[in-house]
């Protein structure tokens, strides 16, 4: 059987990915393979599709663009025994995602409840997995009362959930975002603050102290964020370029970075209705390179997902 995948064999801009009808993927052991029902956008996506890490003008091979899925176990890959035919689930593919079939390692998902649509499902694994990380890398594993936590871009995928596990430990958070997100941000339980010149001073108008700080943003001055907490030691990057600069630490993704049970804990809490899954705007799996332009220009904002 084939199936569509939008895939690149070229580094560039949006105009190199292309929907082409490929094979169906086999699974391998431990791994399904899932009718895809949603898939969603991050910045890595496009990052990778640009080249930015690569120094090669073309991939090895032509690469399916994507890695958060959710989708319906369609196939089983040898001793498989953790989900069967029929399943809904949610997770990291691999070897992509903007398709209409993707595999994935069974150790990488978690079932779909009813009560959280396909488009929300597919919202969810990496920001997820990336916020539970950060957490922990800023030693804010637990339960910490009292502490201080700067959010560096609150409104964005990451910063949405981990603003909400950080209140529900009871850390208080202050949230950068632009103007228009201050609601937004205050309604996950955050003291919201407007990004750019006068951080600091914005900063320590609402907080007597600042003990860590999580940038997702990759944006703004780094070295403004450090003087919060008065040195590097607790703040953290997964995004920014002055990291090595000012000596903050520097978090990528991988599979070994990942926190055991994140992605299954946050799904519990939405299934619960005791947080709330970023907004998603939907596009058809043919939109793929407009709805990677528009995240990367953010001119759409909430986590943009792709429907086969
Ligand atoms: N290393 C890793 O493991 C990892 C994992 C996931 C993501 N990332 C990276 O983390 C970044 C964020 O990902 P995301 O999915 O959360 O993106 P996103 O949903 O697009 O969110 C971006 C956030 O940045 C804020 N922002 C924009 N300009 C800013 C500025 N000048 N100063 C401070 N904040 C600003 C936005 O606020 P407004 O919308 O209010 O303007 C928003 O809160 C991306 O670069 C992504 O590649 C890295």
């Amino acid at each position: 059987m084939t199936s569509r995948a939008v895939q690149y064999a070229r580094f560039g801009g949006p105009e190199v990915l292309e929907i082409v009808d490929r094979e169906d993927p086999e699974p391998g052991p431990g791994q399904v393979r899932l009718a895809v029902r949603a898939a969603s956008v991050n910045p890595v996506d496009w990052k990778l599709r640009s080249g930015a890490f690569a120094g090669t003008d073309a991939p090895e091979r032509p690469v399916v663009a994507g890695q958060d899925v959710a989708g319906v176990v369609e196939a089983l890959g040898d001793g498989v025994d953790a989900f069967t035919v029929g399943d809904e689930v949610l997770g990291h593919a691999r070897g992509g995602a903007y398709a209409e079939k993707a595999l994935a390692d069974v150790s990488r998902l978690v079932r779909k409840p009813s009560s959280v649509s396909w488009e929300t499902a597919a919202s969810l694994p990496v920001v997820v997995t990336t916020a539970y990380r950060a957490l922990n890398l800023l030693r804010l594993g637990g339960d910490a009362p009292g502490t201080v936590l700067v959010v560096n871009g609150a409104s964005g995928g990451v910063g949405i959930v981990v603003t909400q596990v950080a209140v529900a430990r009871g850390i208080t958070v202050v949230g950068t975002a632009s103007a228009s997100h201050q609601d937004d941000v205050r309604a996950l339980g955050a003291i919201p603050v407007v990004y750019g010149d006068g951080l600091v001073e914005r900063v320590r108008a609402v907080a007597d102290h600042v003990d860590a700080v999580f940038d997702t943003a990759g944006k703004g001055d780094l070295g403004e964020l450090v003087a919060l907490t008065g040195g590097p030691d607790r703040v953290l990057t997964i995004a920014h370029p002055d990291a090595q600069t000012h000596g903050v630490t520097f978090s990528s993704g991988g599979g070994n970075a990942e926190v055991e049970g994140a992605l299954a804990e946050f799904v519990g809490r939405l299934d619960a209705g005791t947080a709330r899954a970023p907004e998603v705007v939907v596009y058809p799996l043919e939109k793929a390179g407009q709805a990677q332009e528009d995240n990367r220009t953010g001119t759409v904002s909430g986590k943009l997902v792709l429907v086969p």
